[in-house]
């Protein structure tokens, strides 16, 4: 038997994100949805699922038995229509997106994504690898708003490779701009020479900074912008243009600035004094993976991309993991952390996602997890099995 590990405070809820849209919506219906009661549940939603590659499909599979076990015990509907994207999909169709996909996507209220990448594809030519699925899906449907929750539990502190007194009361929402920077600036390569050109445009800065201000709006009402405004002018032109949008349209917002290296190691040394930080891409993926270690693990991570109509992409933070693919080992708990995210943000279905996220907190609480944190750890299909049971009960 396992040991029981008491919850020594309730977890804050996840933070709403109803705001995105317009200054207006912070006073409209859909700000005030935060405090009534969620959708119904008899609404039926469609979602694109897309299992791709490694243990993408693994992970994947776990999420759609327990929306089927949340039909039962929840009355949620929700039709999932699976379509192909990554290495998959260029082994089924000879592209990373087919337009099959983006079709089903356009029709769907959200969509939910194991993983893409390979060791298989490695030498495909840049427009023929997998990871170009899930760019071109992001630039496709604007998501310009990547979340990452960063919240730690008591329950795992002692997986973490950080000491368990830095671990208390982290909560933190990493902000990443998802749509610009380095990963979609011309690129070229001779023999020689390559470059991969960063780009930021105002526009870009100024919505993801608004969405950073409402969402700190309704937490503890402060963002630090991460960058590296002493060498690059794209992080120059991030600080004009963020402090401005903060300090015109969100007076109870405070913002204060910090470099990527220092916060690396802030991350690392007194990561709950963060509230929001607010970052472009490339910084806010590296950021995220480090992140992810006060956690426990990577396995444990879920991920919001939203668009200005809150069309989500939802996805664990972790990779296709192609070393352990197969073998029943992946930790499912970052993929159904992105089921609860999609059900609050895309689906508006609170009460439901608020069921979930306690189903998984009590399995953590009961040791119930996967071998990356424990070396006598359960299955992918376990742990899937345990939570199912729990929302049933
Ligand atoms: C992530 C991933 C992706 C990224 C890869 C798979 C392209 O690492 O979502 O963090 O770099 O954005
Ligand atoms: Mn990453």
């Amino acid at each position: 038997m396992f040991e029981l590990m008491k919850i020594r405070r309730t977890r804050a809820r996840p933070v709403r994100v109803f705001c995105l849209r317009t200054q207006e919506a912070l006073i409209s219906e859909h700000f005030r949805m935060d405090t009534e009661s969620s959708n119904t549940g008899k609404q039926t939603f469609n979602v694109v699922g897309l299992p791709g590659d490694g243990i993408g499909p693994e992970v994947y599979e776990s999420a759609r038995r327990v929306l089927a076990a949340m039909q039962e015990s929840h009355g949620v509907n929700i039709v999932l229509d699976e379509q192909l994207i990554g290495g998959a999909a260029i082994d089924a169709t000879g592209s990373p997106l087919p337009q099959h996909t983006i079709n089903a996507c356009k029709q769907a209220d959200a969509a939910l994504l194991g993983a893409v990448g390979g060791p298989k594809w490695d030498n495909n030519t840049a427009e023929q690898r997998p990871e170009l699925g899930l760019l071109k899906l992001r630039a496709e449907f604007n998501l310009f708003c990547n979340l990452r929750p960063i919240v730690t539990h008591p329950a795992l502190h002692s997986f973490s490779p950080l000491k368990p007194d830095r671990l208390e009361n982290v909560d933190l929402m990493i902000v990443r701009e998802l749509t610009g920077g380095s990963y979609f600036g011309k690129k070229w390569r001779d023999d020689d020479q390559a470059e991969d050109v960063c780009r930021y445009t105002r526009k870009e800065i100024e919505r993801v900074t608004r969405a950073a201000g409402r969402i700190a709006q309704q937490r503890d009402g402060r963002i630090t912008l991460v960058d590296k405004a002493n060498v690059l002018e794209t992080s120059r032109l991030w600080r004009t243009v963020a402090s401005t949008v903060i300090e015109d349209e969100f007076p109870g917002v405070a913002m204060e600035n910090m470099y990527v290296d220092a916060a690396a190691m802030h991350l690392l040394t007194r990561p709950a004094d963060f509230d929001v930080m607010l970052t472009e891409n490339l910084f806010g993926d590296i950021l995220s993976d480090e992140a992810s270690m006060l956690c426990g693990s990577l396995g444990l991570l879920p991920s919001a991309s939203l668009n200005e109509k809150l069309f989500g992409l939802y996805e664990p933070v972790h990779g296709s993991a192609p070393d352990i693919a197969g073998q029943g080992l992946a930790n499912p708990y970052a993929m159904l952390l992105s089921v609860a995210m999609m059900l609050r943000h895309s689906l508006s279905l609170d009460q439901e996602a608020d069921a979930l996220e306690r189903c998984i907190h009590d399995c953590w609480n009961e040791g119930i997890l996967t071998k990356d944190l424990r070396r006598d750890g359960f299955s992918t299909l376990q742990i899937t099995e345990a939570v199912c049971e729990r929302l049933v009960r």
